[in-house]
């Protein structure tokens, strides 16, 4: 079987800290796991822009004794419209796995569908998963622990941040609260799912349109950007309604006094995020980036490991 990283729920409670106690280990000690020794290659392509990722993946996949191949997609015949079957075909037999960044999740999952290497979700509109994972491991770095803690989010309740938090926080048994305005709340297939997976890991979920009431003694306050990739037409409509979820001095009075900030980067001041708080002492973005590195080489590495993939040493 090959396994993928579509979404947050394709961990379970136990891979999820498997993954994240490798990502820890591998913080520590950088060159320990090279399982993409030879060196194996790993595809990174790209249909949106990207700093963190492109990054974090590129170094990451060279650290664990791999080759990265940075892709934007309108450079291949993908942004031609070569189909992504016949793609996967392609990509299967050069490559160990595929990490896309692209607009809708079923791309994503048709892909993961015709290939028998890992593919991962570097962000789609639907999930931003590695951004979670990386999000998990600091708030666990700055806090000791991750379940029973509750995380706000604030902003865009239907963006692929919300969601991943929804999903990703409920596995950790964490408390999610997700301050969004009406309109632009989860969607309601995923925060079924995310209440499900609550109720068996003890965590809970909650949305409310009160910005105040999500961030109530919230151990760790987060939010992102008012228009994602994609929206950029939508950008002046959304000012009104997201104004009062901007995540400044007077929110964080709210929230634990010793409370953590998490943004994913890149940060809009002024707007989601005053620049007193994300630059502020409670703000722990620049380790949050970094982490990206370290979840993400764990995550590969643990991919690579229980997937039973015909012939590895062709790709
Ligand atoms: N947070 C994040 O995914 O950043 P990039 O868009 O720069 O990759
Ligand atoms: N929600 C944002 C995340 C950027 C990393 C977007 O999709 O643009």
């Amino acid at each position: 079987m090959t396994r993928h990283f579509l979404r947050d729920d394709d961990l379970t409670p136990e891979e999820q800290t498997r993954v994240l106690d490798l990502a820890d280990e591998m913080k520590r000690d950088r060159f320990s796991y090279r399982p993409l020794a030879g060196p194996r290659t790993v595809a990174l392509l790209f249909d949106k822009p990207s700093t963190r990722t492109r990054l974090s993946f590129s170094v990451g996949v060279a650290d664990l004794g791999g080759n990265p191949l940075v892709l934007d997609s309108g450079s291949t015949q993908m942004g031609r419209g070569e189909p992504i079957e016949d793609t996967a075909r392609v990509l299967e037999r050069q490559v160990a796995a595929v990490v896309w960044r692209t607009f809708a999740q079923t791309d994503l999952e048709n892909l993961a569908r015709h290939i028998n290497v890992p593919v991962v979700n570097a962000l789609t509109d639907e999930f931003h998963p590695c951004q979670v994972l990386a999000d998990l491991q600091t708030v666990r770095e700055h806090k000791g622990t991750l379940a029973g803690l509750t995380l706000a989010y604030l902003g865009d309740g239907a963006n692929n941040m919300s969601h991943s938090y929804l999903l990703g926080c409920a596995i950790a048994g964490m408390h999610v609260r997700i301050g969004a305005p009406e309109g632009y709340h989860p969607d309601p297939v995923i925060l079924t799912r995310a209440n499900e997976i609550a109720e068996s890991t003890g965590g809970s979920v909650t949305v409310t349109a009160d910005a105040h009431k999500a961030a109530e003694g919230a151990d760790v306050v987060a939010t992102d950007t008012w228009v994602s990739m994609g929206m950029e037409d939508a950008k002046e409509d959304r000012e009104a309604p997201f104004r009062p979820y901007t995540v400044d001095e007077a929110l964080m009075a709210a929230a634990h006094p010793e409370a953590i900030v998490l943004h994913c980067l890149p940060a809009y001041r002024g707007k989601e995020i005053t620049a007193g708080v994300v630059d502020g002492p409670q703000s722990v973005v620049w380790d949050e980036a970094e982490n990206r590195r370290h979840a993400q080489k764990a995550l590969l590495a643990y991919l690579l490991e229980s997937s039973d993939n015909p012939e590895p040493e062709t790709r």
